[in-house]
């Protein structure tokens, strides 16, 4: 379709859309979150010209996946956004099923975009190819066209390739699955961003020591951190165990030594990025002051995404809360950026006790900061609980699909707790960013409280957040 037809249809569905999903009692104070229809990726995420940029997976005509868009959002401190100009609309031949996810790097002063063209056809085969865009003055993007067609020994699924720069050199990892559909993620190099060279597979099923690891790496993202570098990727196709690998994808990383001029990678095992229900395709970049940034979405495409609520107001899915990424005891450890604390509300308050004493607290936009010493129980809201026995912290929600309960699970020794709650979401820092998980809720908008249950002693800081997130 043309790019008018494209945006005339665009204006309509904001029109008649926008409205309805404003209000919907399950709109997201503080996180990001689609106008109207529904979002996925994080993609292009860079700091340059003085803002935070932040692209995202967008279909804007309706809550379902398709032909993406690329949505753009701007900060200058990651709390207070503004929207961009649309940056892609699926118009080429070479993208016409969509402009998947990728990637923004800096050059010559323009933020450049690589991202991937995906193209379907009628007989369920697909292509790729991987695109490039720039930046104009006016804040909209001039396509360049692909730069790397689909590679010969891989099937149509070669996507989001995420871009960096190294010794004056960029480089690139993309995810590609072979023809006996195992998932591999491939590594690039090049001068000028347009001639690529394909130097390796550097990770993925039959790789480094796996063995059968998934037929497809969705979202791979490759940076140094610490001292180590780490792979950050999707893996379909793991079986559930008892207490991981329980969301239909996995999201994790491995920690390893990049070679550059080999193109290898060996790394350690598979790690969770997060436990909970609702977290995938999450993308990270360096700030100026030297800090590795990562959004996700907080969403995941299974059968739950698109019985949530919001469908209903027009509106499905968001980001998660920007969080900072630290190595600490051989492992990547997640915090909330700490811009974040610009949405706390005066100094809050302060309690402590056993937790079955503890008074109700507002838990609808809302921060929790706990120092843990004992078993307790908290409820959210009715619709989701939390329950630490001493060796286990299960999180345990109402799924509104099934009506039933379901659980994720930690096991450690639990000493403090960070839980963000949003109308909608919840997202659990456990000792300070050992282990996260995230997820949507939604209960009866009337229900606001959190109660605490149980012997454990507690010390308690709580913060109503405030509402501020696009202008
Ligand atoms: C991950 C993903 C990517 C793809 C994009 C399409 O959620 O499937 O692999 O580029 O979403 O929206």
């Amino acid at each position: 379709m043309s790019e008018v037809s494209l945006l005339k249809q665009l204006a309509r569905s904001l029109m008649t859309g926008q409205l309805i999903a404003a209000s919907d009692p399950y709109r997201l104070h503080w996180h990001l979150a689609p106008t109207v229809g529904l979002l996925n990726d994080p993609n292009g995420f860079i700091q340059a010209h003085d803002r935070y940029h932040l692209f995202y997976q967008w279909n804007p005509l309706a809550c379902r996946h398709g032909a993406k868009w690329w949505g753009h959002w701007s900060s200058v401190d990651l709390v207070h956004w503004r929207h961009e100009p649309v940056a892609l609309l699926p118009t080429e031949e070479y993208e016409i099923s969509g402009c998947y996810s990728g990637s923004a790097v800096l050059n010559n002063d323009k933020i450049t975009l690589l991202y991937t063209g995906n193209v379907k056809y009628a007989d369920g085969s697909r292509t790729a190819n991987q695109c490039l865009a720039e930046e104009l003055p006016d804040g909209t993007y001039q396509k360049l066209g692909p730069v790397i067609p689909l590679p010969e020994g891989y099937t149509g699924h070669v996507r989001d390739p995420k871009v960096w720069q190294h010794d004056g050199l960029w480089y690139m990892v993309l995810a590609a699955q072979t023809p006996d559909i195992k998932g591999k993620v491939l590594f690039y190099r090049s001068s000028d961003l347009q001639q690529w060279q394909l130097i390796s597979e550097i990770a993925g099923t039959h790789l480094n020591g796996l063995k059968e690891f998934g037929y497809m790496w969705e979202c791979p993202d490759l940076f140094h951190l610490h001292g180590h570098d780490v792979l950050l990727c999707c893996p379909q196709g793991l079986a559930a165990e008892q207490y991981s690998y329980l969301n239909l994808y996995q999201c994790g990383y491995f920690v390893g030594e990049l070679d550059y001029q080999q193109g290898t990678f060996p790394h350690g095992e598979f790690h969770e990025l997060d436990l909970g229900f609702e977290f995938y395709a999450p993308q990270t970049t360096e700030t100026s002051d030297g800090r590795r940034l990562m959004f996700g979405w907080l969403g995941m495409p299974d059968d739950n995404e698109l019985a949530q609520p919001t469908v209903k107001h027009g509106w499905v899915d968001c980001m998660t809360c920007p969080r900072e990424l630290f190595f600490r005891d051989g492992q990547l450890y997640q915090q909330p950026a700490e811009e974040l604390q610009q949405l706390r509300q005066g100094s809050g308050a302060t309690w402590q006790g056993n937790a079955s004493e503890a008074p109700l607290f507002d838990g609808v936009s809302a921060e929790l900061l706990l120092n843990v010493d004992g078993p307790f129980s908290l409820s959210l809201r009715d619709n989701a609980s939390l329950n630490w026995d001493g060796e286990c912290l299960t999180l345990t929600r109402l799924n509104w699909r099934t009506n039933e309960t379901e659980s994720r699970y930690w096991f450690g020794k639990l000493q403090s707790l960070q839980v963000l709650l949003d109308s909608s979401s919840l997202e659990l820092f456990i000792n300070n960013g050992e282990a996260c998980m995230t997820a949507r809720y939604f209960p009866d908008p009337t229900k606001k409280s959190l109660r605490f249950e149980g012997t454990g002693a507690l010390s308690i800081h709580h913060w109503l957040l405030s509402a501020c997130v696009i202008e």
